[in-house]
């Protein structure tokens, strides 16, 4: 509602836009609109239609033709069904998707041409998407899927061109920036080869190389090359480029742990002197990169032992020239050490890219900018630490004030914003030498202090206003949150939110009277009027008014997998003994103990949060499990309890983390020896 009002208030003031995520520059020439529900086809443009951007970031660019397919799965999403066709023309009641010839209407903040742009014309009778290149035609289609969300499927008609400031806005838009190896920090550990080995770390890429072999760990947390082909991939087709990162030669446990040879005595750092050093390192960018879809990779170079700045630069440069030859992709590396015009220093060579991320360690501007280098901008502004907020500068989640008034000024962020206090520090926003804007995400205290999908919520809110700022639109922070609860339920593609459609509160609800359980067909009605009915599985059957569960593999299916936040599921159980999942699904499941511990425990990402409650065994007990916000409550009776986490912050101090928990609603009993009723999961809290 609130969105609409203030649609209606600007529609007077500014005819030059369209708002949406970001906001559209467009010229609106007639009060009529054109009607979605009216289309039957989009069109490609036959002398375009295998035609693939080359000057993006992605070594796999779909083509014209492939990008029209996910827009029209996207339409179709929202209710409008059109066919794909190949064609020479607009026609009407079509989308015409082609490409422009005149490429210089479409220039990036710097004024150069950026592949990225588009022009989006819209009639009476159909809209026409001419790209820059299929990659700013797919820009296109964007904005057409969010006016016809914001508008009742119907467009303002008359006509835009819209070209980012920016080629690399992530981690949302177009890069998303993978940090592949590191680990836990604890510097009271990282002086002992011993200790070290008991931090947490990782390489997440597996390889059949050979000559790799037992470097890629946690084995069973790392991607095959297929299934990172396939990520990459499935990214490509939506625009989005995954940039890779293999951190070295700080942050580099999991390598030493693999070659303890080559640490320095500081165990998470490489020593550069070493002579297998430099061909330890190449061994595994050797082993990995031609899975690698991007035209430049990362090889980390953060945080390294200042006392060998020139071996440093010397590793970086050698580094890069290796990729280069084996690759032809180019390097970047994370801002570290200022270059030196003292004599005899060695600097960073100029082809590789900074990625700047703290005023502390590198002055973008005078730095890097100043001496010919281009850099990315990421400083810790707007850096995330799961769960954790220094109180200051670290935010639990992404800052929308911070995007709304995050330069000097108090003007709006953007991204040739180094500093968002001393405008000195930044670079004028037209500098070519600023690639774009990255947001960042870490997870500094471990695999237990956090789940998949928390980190999805820290920047769930206030990505997508960043990405306005990232793109150069000019979003105002009073139309934010109308649009956001407009557009983001309809992202196509992905259900982050867990939501399952309900005509009510009471999303499912299994009462196991004899009326609605069928015998014959082993099946259990929902009441909630969803439909959402469960079978007997495996020697699991209802007698009594109850589900009886026999230890062993007997359980209730339903057809939903995970809900997320907010949530009550609640129930009864008569347990005969402890141990088994009272609910298991693909995201977590909730524990009636683990064989060592009797204590309920929810489990996520395969990690145990257990509380300090117990069920009695032989007798009834009502459990509750209510989902808040970032939080999570497990009661028994009257007990309740939250289910924490410590986490152990830069091996310094413990702090008590809350962890969210999506309800498990795949399998209701496996392994319980008891019975289970009055099972209901609403979307009702307190
Ligand atoms: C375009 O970018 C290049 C650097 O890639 C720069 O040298 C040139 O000045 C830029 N052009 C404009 C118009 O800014
Ligand atoms: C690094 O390796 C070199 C060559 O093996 C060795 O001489 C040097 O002592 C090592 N440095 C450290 C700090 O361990
Ligand atoms: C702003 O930055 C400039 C250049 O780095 C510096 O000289 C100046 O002291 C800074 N001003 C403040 C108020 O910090
Ligand atoms: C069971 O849970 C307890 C408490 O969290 C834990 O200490 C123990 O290691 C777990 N045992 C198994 C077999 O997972
Ligand atoms: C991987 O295996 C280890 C050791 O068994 C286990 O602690 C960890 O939870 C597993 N991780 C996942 C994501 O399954
Ligand atoms: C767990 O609960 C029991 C019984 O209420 C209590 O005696 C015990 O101190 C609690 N343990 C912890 C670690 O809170
Ligand atoms: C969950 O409930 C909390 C507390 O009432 C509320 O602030 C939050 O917006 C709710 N979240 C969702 C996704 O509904
Ligand atoms: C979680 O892991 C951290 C190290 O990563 C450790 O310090 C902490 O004790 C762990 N917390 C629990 C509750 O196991």
């Amino acid at each position: 509602m609130r969105f609409l009002l203030v649609a209606v208030g600007l529609a007077s003031l500014a005819r030059s836009q369209l708002l949406g995520i970001p906001t559209v520059p467009f010229t609106i020439t007639s009060d009529k609109t054109y009607d979605l529900r009216n289309l039957h086809t989009i069109i490609v443009d036959l002398s375009h239609s295998s035609t693939r951007d080359q000057d993006g970031l992605t070594l796999i660019p779909p083509s014209l033709w492939e990008f029209a397919e996910t827009f029209q799965g996207d339409l179709a999403g929202i209710g409008v069904n059109a066919v794909v066709l190949p064609g020479i023309k607009a026609v009407s009641n079509a989308i015409y998707l082609t490409l422009d010839n005149d490429k210089s209407q479409f220039v990036n903040a710097a004024g150069n041409k950026t592949s990225e742009g588009y022009r989006l014309s819209v009639t009476s009778s159909g809209i026409t998407i001419s790209g820059a290149s299929p990659l700013g035609a797919w820009w296109g289609t964007r904005t057409v899927l969010q006016q016809a969300l914001i508008n009742d499927k119907k467009l303002k008609i008359g006509t835009g061109i819209d070209s980012p400031g920016w080629s690399e806005r992530g981690m949302m838009q177009n890069v998303l920036h993978l940090h592949l190896s590191d680990h836990v920090w604890d510097p009271a550990k990282l002086g002992s080869h011993q200790l070290a080995l008991e931090l947490y770390a990782g390489f997440r890429i597996a390889s059949t190389d050979p000559a790799v072999a037992g470097l890629a760990r946690p084995t069973n947390e790392t991607y095959s090359p297929s299934v990172f082909d396939n990520l990459q991939q499935k990214c490509a087709s939506r625009g989005v480029t995954i940039l890779p990162e293999f951190e070295s030669p700080g942050h580099s446990m999991a390598t030493t742990d693999w070659r303890p040879e080559i640490a320095l005595s500081d165990f998470s750092m490489l020593n550069l002197s070493h002579p297998e050093t430099l061909p330890t390192v190449k061994s595994y960018w050797k082993a990995a990169i031609n899975n690698f879809h991007s035209k430049i990779v990362h090889i980390g170079a953060d945080e390294y032992d200042s006392n060998f700045i020139n071996e440093y630069s010397t590793f970086v440069n050698d580094m890069s020239e290796y990729i280069q030859s084996i690759s032809g992709k180019s390097t970047r590396i994370w801002g570290t050490f200022p270059p030196s015009h003292a004599p005899g220093s060695i600097n960073v060579n100029k082809d590789v890219t900074v990625q700047h991320w703290q005023i502390g360690q590198d002055n973008g501007l005078f730095d890097f900018i100043d001496n010919g280098y281009t850099i990315v901008n990421s400083d810790d502004y707007f850096y995330l630490d799961l769960k954790y907020s220094d109180g200051n500068q670290y935010p639990k989640e992404l800052d929308i004030q911070r995007v709304f008034h995050g330069s000097p000024d108090g003007s709006a962020f953007a991204p040739n914003i180094l500093d968002a206090a001393n405008a000195t520090n930044n670079p004028p926003r037209d500098s070519p030498n600023v690639l774009g804007h990255l947001a960042v995400v870490w997870n500094d205290w471990g695999p237990n202090a956090s789940t998949y999908h928390e980190a999805y919520y820290m920047v769930r809110n206030g990505l997508p206003a960043l990405a306005d700022k990232q793109w150069g639109g000019s979003l105002q922070e009073q139309d934010y949150a109308g649009l956001f609860a407009t557009l983001q339920p309809a992202v196509p593609d992905q259900n982050l939110d867990q939501r399952i459609p309900s005509k009510g509160p009471t999303i499912l609800s299994y009462a196991f009277g004899s009326n609605i359980v069928s015998s014959l067909t082993a099946t259990v009605r929902d009441g909630s009027g969803n439909g959402y009915h469960g079978s007997l599985e495996n020697g699991a059957y209802v007698s009594g008014g109850a589900l009886q569960l026999n230890g062993r593999s007997a359980h209730l299916k339903t057809p939903l997998t995970s809900k997320g936040r907010n949530y009550t599921l609640s129930f009864s159980v008569l347990p005969k003994s402890h141990g088994g999942a009272l609910f298991s699904g693909p995201d977590s499941s909730f524990l009636n103990g683990n064989g060592t511990s009797t204590n309920l425990m929810l489990v996520a990402d395969n990690i145990a949060y257990p509380v300090n409650l117990t069920l009695a065994l032989n007798k009834w007990s009502d459990v509750k499990v209510e989902a808040i916000g970032p939080q999570t409550f497990i009661s028994v009776g009257t007990q309740r309890q939250e289910v924490t986490i410590l986490m152990g912050i830069w091996g310094g101090y413990m702090e008590e983390g809350p962890m969210a928990i999506e309800a498990p609603l795949a399998a209701i009993g496996q392994g319980i020896n008891g019975q289970m009723k009055n099972i209901k999961l609403s979307s009702d809290v307190l």
